[in-house]
């Protein structure tokens, strides 16, 4: 439990909030939450759901109607068929990425994460014992792993690794080409493949989301968590899916039948229509975060602080300005003197210490303000 302190969000949290007291503008960039609204066809079908007294119980598994929006949406989008019996869900891909370690690993397992990386990808292995160790992702290596560079020695004593791109923190897209050698990689050594796909859908410039699962061989060597978290802005409704090899899926859906009862019907009834219905709003969304990647990005260049385009995902990893070298300091430091809150780097490992995140939650009027707020902190020099 001591690894697990009051950290450095909740005091960042008592200074945002003393701020405010003060009657401060405080721009809040930090938390990952999407404020946009899910699609009216959306609500409208959860709304229909609640009304019905039988969705109360427990559910106790998925609708089929559920589990084939699910092989739909994946032919559709990806190209990828998947059985039914190859899906399972999750109350979401932060619960599913903590509890999935306890299907596949015993402890002393190596666990491969990347550095910097979502801290659940290493802190769900952990909590079963497994030994987590790292992968770099380094800007001369456009944030992607070098698989070779992992020693062969642990690469085959490696149980799984995890990979997620478009990345959180590090708004990078990966390759189809990366993918290809992350399951050649993960083939030669028998490393279990675990990609979370949180953000497929949220991704700029035209490039397109990839699945890792429509790599020819990923069924054999891993599963992949989709989120319609942040895709269809449903957040608080707790449901993703894990998708993938037979075998692993059949492991973690035995280890969650003790633990789990079912989605909630409201949601699971949402997420068809999500699934189902038309796809406009994820667009005009992928647009919107773009606009506001572009004010935030662009307008951090124009008064001189060099921020590179996100990629994908909702977040903007900025490297710190001439003359600091502490992101938790600089975070404190640019709250006080702009009243703009973003996110220490070194709270997604050491290799972070030197960025800081800022996530796109807000339109790119207010995200034009916030930028001047930094200007006139006079820290970018
Ligand atoms: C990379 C990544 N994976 C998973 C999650 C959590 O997703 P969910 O809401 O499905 O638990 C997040 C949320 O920020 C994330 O950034």
């Amino acid at each position: 439990m001591q690894q697990f302190q009051p950290g450095i969000f909740n005091v960042l949290d008592d200074k945002k909030r003393e701020l405010q007291a003060q009657g401060r503008k405080v721009w809040n960039l930090s938390v990952g939450t999407p404020d946009f609204h899910p699609d009216q066809n959306v609500l409208d079908a959860a709304a229909k759901a609640i009304a019905d007294p039988n969705n109360f119980k427990y559910s106790l598994g998925n609708l089929p109607e559920l589990v084939e929006a699910v092989q739909s949406w994946y032919r559709r989008r990806y190209g990828v068929e998947l059985a039914a019996d190859e899906i399972t869900s999750v109350n979401g891909s932060q619960e599913g990425l903590a509890h999935i370690g306890w299907a596949l690993c015993d402890p002393g397992d190596i666990v491969l994460c990347p550095n910097p990386g979502y801290p659940i990808f290493e802190i769900g292995p952990w909590l079963t014992g497994a030994e987590i160790l790292y992968y770099e992702l380094l800007p001369e290596n456009d944030f992607l792993p070098d698989l070779n560079a992992i020693p062969e020695e642990t690469a085959k004593k490696a149980k799984a690794i995890v990979v997620s791109y478009p990345a959180n923190p590090v708004a990078k897209a990966a390759p189809r080409s990366f993918y290809e050698e992350l399951v050649a990689w993960a083939k030669k050594y028998n490393v279990i493949v675990l990609h979370d796909n949180a953000y497929s859908e949220i991704i700029f410039d035209g490039r397109k989301g990839i699945s890792f699962l429509s790599v020819p061989g990923a069924m054999e060597v891993g599963v992949e968590f989709n989120s319609l978290s942040k895709t269809y802005c449903l957040t608080g409704g707790r449901i993703s899916f894990v998708m993938g090899n037979r075998d692993i899926i059949k492991k973690f859906a035995t280890l969650r039948s003790q633990i789990d009862y079912g989605i909630f019907l409201p949601v699971q009834y949402a997420a068809i229509e999500a699934l189902n219905g038309p796809q406009d709003g994820v667009e005009r969304r992928r647009a919107m975060y773009q606009q506001r990647r572009d004010a935030l990005c662009g307008g951090f260049r124009s008064i001189g602080w060099n921020v590179p385009d996100s990629e994908g995902s909702m977040f903007v990893w900025a490297p710190l300005p001439e003359g600091y070298t502490d992101s938790v300091e600089f975070c404190f430091e640019l709250l006080e003197k702009s009243g703009v809150l973003c996110t220490p780097g070194s709270a997604f490992g050491s290799l972070g210490a030197d960025h800081v995140r800022f996530a796109l939650t807000m339109p790119p009027e207010q995200i034009a303000e916030a930028v001047e707020a930094v200007r006139n902190s006079g820290m970018i020099r």
